[in-house]
């Protein structure tokens, strides 16, 4: 019960990590708020957990969704311990530098780097009151190495460290901490659903071999749960004097290697298209 009557928003929290972060932290004692814009999945990951979680449609790239899901948290339980900003989305994977576009960039800066903002400032506006409170975000490894292909990715989460420690360095007179939990890939609908719109055939198995040969670790199956155990110990009094940290979950990936998709071999699913991540050109096109 490390959280025991904490109360948490999620946001993301319908799906995945957030998901898996949802009923963690309701095992640990907390009361949970799930924001997500999957209405009827977020409403059945609440449901099951009835009366310790509770659904609110929340578009975090939007401050009136944002703001009316922090009154909301207010109005039901007189404060807020913990935000957890883990909504996220990828964007273009496998498209170059020089064919991405700025809508796909918008796209992918205004749910991840906005959301990030938004999350901050309306959880900091009812905990600075509080002198208290922790604000946890879902980062990624690639804050600390690089994806050839997925710049729009990469740079919003490069974004959202920056927001993390700004808003450590500013909060902590409050006490009032941040930090960001950095995984590498996960299987999730995030990964499959993006990638499955660049790559034809790409599925939930091509997304679990892709990562199994990528990201090997002997003996441990990397899973949401991974991570929702990570996020718990950083919103928990045992680290409370842990601000401002990014922490990379990764089995020891970014201390030895490097985010080459030479491992990512999609010829099984598109023999027409080599994907090539390391180029700018992708082979056989
Ligand atoms: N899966 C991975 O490989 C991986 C790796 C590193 C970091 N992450 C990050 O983890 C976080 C969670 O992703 P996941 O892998 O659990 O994926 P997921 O698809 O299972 O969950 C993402 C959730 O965010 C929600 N969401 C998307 N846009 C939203 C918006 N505008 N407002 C509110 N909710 C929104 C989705 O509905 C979904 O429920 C993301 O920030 C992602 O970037 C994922």
């Amino acid at each position: 019960m490390r959280l025991e009557g904490k109360i948490a928003v999620i946001t993301g929290g319908a799906s995945g990590i957030g998901e898996a972060a949802v009923r963690l932290f309701v095992q640990n004692g907390a009361m949970v708020i799930i924001a997500d814009v999957q209405d009827v999945v977020g409403a059945q990951v609440a449901a099951s957990l009835t009366p310790n979680a509770t659904f609110i449609h929340c578009d975090v790239s939007k401050e009136p969704d944002v703001s009316s899901m922090v009154d909301y948290t207010m109005e039901k339980y007189g404060r807020l311990d913990i935000m957890f900003s883990n909504a996220g989305v990828l964007g273009k994977l496998f498209t170059s530098l020089m064919d991405m576009t700025l809508e796909n960039l918008d796209r992918v800066l205004a749910v991840n780097v906005h959301g990030s903002y938004l999350c901050t400032k309306h959880a900091a506006r009812v905990m600075i009151p509080n002198r208290h409170g922790c604000i946890l975000y879902t980062a990624s490894l690639s804050t600390v190495i690089a994806m050839p292909r997925g710049l729009s990715y990469t740079a919003s989460k490069h974004a959202t460290v920056g927001i993390m420690k700004s808003a450590a360095a500013a909060l902590a007179p409050y006490g009032i901490r941040a930090n960001c939990v950095s995984p590498t890939g996960l299987p999730t609908p995030l990964v499959v659903g993006a990638l499955g719109l660049e790559i034809p055939g790409f599925d939930k198995k091509a997304a679990e071999d892709m990562y199994e040969a990528a990201f090997e670790f002997k003996g441990v199956k990397f899973e949401p749960e991974d991570v929702a155990k990570a996020a718990l110990f950083l919103c928990s009094e045992d680290a409370r004097y842990i601000s401002g940290h990014n922490l990379v979950i990764d089995g020891a990936f970014s201390a030895s290697k490097e985010f080459s998709t030479a491992n990512f071999n999609f010829q099984h699913l598109a023999p027409q298209k080599n994907v090539d991540m390391t180029g700018s050109t992708v082979k056989g096109e």
